[in-house]
């Protein structure tokens, strides 16, 4: 039997519809930009395995630190213990992150580093004394898959099933309408969260830095938590390390996943401010976070992280990105001129084309059709519905950008859609 007919009797996909679906494809082999299948094909990874991957697949740096973690001490309980590689990671991802944020609470997806960040906000006002329900989030949020996330997460398909279960959210489209909520029920606000710059699964949307800026100042002037989920744009994909620095702005809690292991292994972490961890500081054992994951701080993932943190201070990781963005920017921006294109957005390791459709959405039939057209050329790419998006390794090089490029203009181009 082959790989696919194999899976096919006793898997169960994420984000597939099993009866409709076409065969996954066998991958058996990566390296760099590359997967390679099972029958002998070569496909570029054009969505970085799920928006993970910044260094390339199988590189040799990340093996080797993977090789020798394994060999020195592959996992051990974090609560009540602790080893090398979670230490230095904390360390250096304080360094790194925007200044004001002194504590990494680890745990294991990008879902996870945000219900750590939705539990410690709405704990953070218990141990101080107040009750606090509510969460703000952005329209075309998207946070997660838990029960915490999926609340956040603006109502979508994603959703309809859990509806009657995810707890209250108000929603705000700008900060007109933020400062608005604010104002009427700022005391029930337990934190304001969004994805800063790049809003990913709602379509690929960009948010000008003084949004984000405002939607600081009015959680310092109305007195909330802002929560940053990085959990995509983190580690350089917007084109800063992190996407808050576009607008000069420290969060309460940041989130972060994904690229955070290069897109090796499954590791989250979420980074509070002093003042949000010393309110869960006290001789009262019931005000303690009562939160973890058997995988926290998982040292053969930690070790990988510091072995990425290396080559971005060893090799021009950042700058890599920025000649990404203008290739990018370059090369969609004639687009635009089709009659079917709506919208081109560049940001970073991001291309993004918007098609015009009567019903746009996730669901939308030209996702998949699409998808099999880019496939048959040798290129991975997952369009949200009629967003047609490229993200692909930061160590892509201009000629692979190019080819990339071309495929999907000339798709595009012919597409009957
Ligand atoms: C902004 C954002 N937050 C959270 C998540 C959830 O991360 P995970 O899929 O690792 O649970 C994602 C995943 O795409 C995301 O894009």
């Amino acid at each position: 039997m082959s790989l696919i007919d194999r899976d096919r009797a006793v898997l169960w996909h994420p984000y597939t519809q099993m009866q409709t679906a076409p065969a996954p494809i066998p991958i058996v082999r990566a390296e760099s930009v590359y997967l390679y299948t099972e029958d002998g094909r070569r496909i570029l990874d054009g969505i970085s395995s799920w928006w993970v991957n910044i260094h390339g697949h199988a590189h040799p740096r990340l093996n080797a630190a993977l090789a020798h973690q394994a060999s020195q001490l592959e996992q051990v309980i974090f609560a009540g213990c602790t080893h090398p590689p979670a230490v230095e990671l904390g360390e250096r991802l304080l360094h790194i992150a925007p200044p004001g944020l002194a504590r990494v609470f680890y745990s294991d997806n990008g879902s996870t580093a945000v219900e750590v960040a939705l539990k410690m906000a709405i704990q953070f006002w218990s141990n101080s004394g107040e009750d606090r329900r509510v969460f703000a989030a952005l329209e075309n949020a998207y946070h997660g898959d838990t029960f915490g996330a999926m609340a956040a997460s603006d109502r979508s398909i994603f959703t309809r099933s859990f509806e009657p279960f995810l707890f209250q959210v108000e929603r705000f489209a700008d900060l007109a309408d933020l400062r608005q909520l604010l104002r009427t029920r700022g005391r029930e606000i337990a934190g304001v969260i969004l994805e800063p710059i790049l809003q990913g699964a709602g379509g690929m949307i960009l948010w000008p830095p003084e949004f984000v800026a405002g939607a600081r100042r009015l959680c310092d002037e109305f007195g909330t938590l802002l929560i940053a989920d990085e959990v995509l744009t983190g580690f350089g994909r917007t084109g800063k390390m992190f996407a808050c620095e576009h607008a000069n702005v420290t969060p309460d809690l940041l989130c972060l996943s994904k690229a955070l292991t290069a897109g090796y292994l499954p590791l989250g972490a979420t980074i509070a401010t002093e003042k949000i961890y010393s309110a869960f500081l006290s001789d009262d054992r019931a005000k303690t976070f009562f939160h973890g994951h058997s995988y926290t701080a998982n040292p053969l993932a930690c070790a990988v992280a510091l072995a990425s943190l290396d080559l971005f201070e060893e090799t021009p990781v950042l700058a890599k990105v920025a000649r990404l963005e203008s290739q990018l920017r370059a090369g969609l921006e004639s687009l635009r001129s089709l009659a079917h294109v709506t919208d081109v957005r560049v940001i970073g390791g991001m291309g993004a084309v918007e098609l015009a459709a009567n019903s746009p959405g996730y669901l939308h039939a030209m996702g998949p059709r699409l998808t099999a057209e880019f496939l048959k050329r040798g290129l991975l790419l997952r369009p949200l519905g009629n967003v047609v998006y490229f993200l692909p390794p930061y160590v892509i090089t201009e000629t692979e950008t190019a080819w990339a490029l071309e495929q999907i203009a000339e798709v595009l181009r012919g597409a009957s859609l």
